[in-house]
């Protein structure tokens, strides 16, 4: 298992290249699912998990090609429609896989993803809606099976926001027959960004970033042909955090800023400033942040997969933080470890005290789930010293190439290989 060794105390300046979003690019790969044909996606990031993805959908009989951000996938020979335990229990979107089989084979089983480090995260309201299209669902040895002859469409209004919930109804409504209507749809961009490349594919949807969604069930769609992703806002808001908890002065390149307008409002009253143009988003962090607090919420509310980056931010900042995360409840794994490096944080109920020191210190710290590993980078970059972040297989399942970006932008970062 690699680490990351950060020298922390430098200043950073320079360009960012932000990749293609994860969070669109797993469930555009799924949709692939739903005709056969040869798919071509293109701004896909090299993550752990898109090869992950890759892995279950050639499992099924796809060919899987991931090369220089293009991904192509020949979907003609779909054999087997089961998602097994061991890919699922490794990345919770493999549920997506879910609606586009159904849709178009009329069965699936899937594994339950089961819990993760950061909350138990159910898939009952999928199941939910699913069901109400008709699809008959049993649980069998911790598996879903899901059947219909064909979808019919219906409406759908779910008990909460779900973002891989909303998803998958809407690629399984794509095929139904009739109409769907899924109320209290969960607004990210990335679901826009997923009805624009069914759109593309001939499906018949609107208001998608809304939360009410039309979806018209068409017989048949076309493979996907070179559809771009969506810029990654978590991985822009996460440098931004970067920017700002290191006094630094970055670019960021190929982001879309009205994807993160809580995040940004949020960072500009803590002092930090954004300049926007068309070379990109310049973000200058502010020789010491000012405490602020947040409340995580569904889009387009602060996302909960900023809350341990902007934790990471505040340990530092002048004033007492408090922040409360709504979504998941178990999402401050990161505190541990950043109390190792001296940060003062208390946890009550599901709120943390964040109360701002001078500075943290460098220590040996471990990752344990994906945005808990970019809050520890986020630290260790302002930390006094050298720091070392163990178990970073978190951190490359959801960044691109991380080091070789810090390293641009003047850090001293190096990965050791446990190999
Ligand atoms: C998506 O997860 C993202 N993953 C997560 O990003 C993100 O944190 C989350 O949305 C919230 O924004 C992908 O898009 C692949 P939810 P998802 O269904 O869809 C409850 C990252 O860091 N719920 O929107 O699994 C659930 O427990 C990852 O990139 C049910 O109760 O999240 C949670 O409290 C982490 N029943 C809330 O809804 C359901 O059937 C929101 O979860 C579904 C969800």
């Amino acid at each position: 298992m690699d680490s990351l060794k950060i020298k922390g105390g430098r200043p950073l300046k320079g360009e960012v290249e932000i990749s293609g979003a994860k969070n669109a690019a797993l469930p555009i790969m799924t949709a692939a699912l739903l005709t056969g044909g040869t798919h071509t996606l293109c701004r896909i990031p090299n993550l752990r998990d898109i090869a992950t993805m890759g892995r279950l959908l050639a499992h099924m009989g796809a060919e899987y090609r991931f090369e220089n951000g293009t991904v192509t996938l020949e979907t003609s020979r779909i054999g087997t429609r089961e998602a097994p335990y061991d890919l699922v229990k490794t990345m919770r979107a493999s549920v997506l896989v879910l609606g586009p089989l159904v849709a178009r084979f009329g069965d699936a089983w899937v594994s339950l993803p089961g819990g993760c480090a950061i909350g138990a995260r159910p898939i009952n309201l999928h199941l939910m809606g699913l069901e109400k299209m008709g699809a008959k669902i049993t649980l069998e040895s911790g598996y879903v099976h899901a059947k219909a002859n064909r979808l019919k469409g219906t409406r759908i209004c779910f008990d909460m926001p779900t973002v891989t919930g909303t998803e998958n109804l809407m690629m399984a409504a794509c095929l139904a027959k009739g109409t769907t209507i899924l109320e209290n749809a969960a607004r990210e961009p990335e679901i826009a960004d997923l009805a624009q490349c069914l759109a593309a594919m001939g499906a018949k949807i609107q208001g998608a970033g809304g939360s009410i969604i039309e979806i018209q069930g068409v017989d048949s769609l076309k493979p996907i042909d070179r559809y771009a992703v969506t810029p990654d806002r978590i991985e822009t808001g996460t440098f931004m955090a970067i920017a700002a908890v290191c006094g630094g002065d970055l670019l960021l390149k190929g982001c879309r800023p009205d994807h993160l307008d809580a995040v940004i409002a949020k960072m500009r009253d803590t002092g930090v400033d954004f300049h926007e143009s068309k070379k990109g988003l310049r973000v200058v962090g502010p020789r010491r942040l000012v405490a602020k607090d947040i409340k995580t919420a569904p889009y387009p509310g602060f996302p909960t997969d900023m809350q341990a980056q902007f934790m990471a931010m505040m340990t530092v900042a002048k004033g007492t933080s408090i922040i409360k995360e709504t979504i998941f409840e178990n999402r401050y794994m990161h505190v541990a470890e950043l109390q190792r490096m001296g940060a003062d944080i208390s946890i009550d109920g599901g709120n943390a005290t964040v109360r701002g020191v001078d500075k943290l210190k460098g220590a040996p710290i471990m990752a344990t789930d994906l945005r808990a590993s970019a809050s520890l980078v986020v630290a260790a970059l302002c930390a006094k010293g050298e720091s070392v972040i163990h178990r970073i297989y978190h951190l490359d399942r959801g960044y691109d190439h991380m080091d070789e970006k810090l390293r641009r932008i003047g850090a001293q970062v190096e990965r050791i290989s446990s190999s």
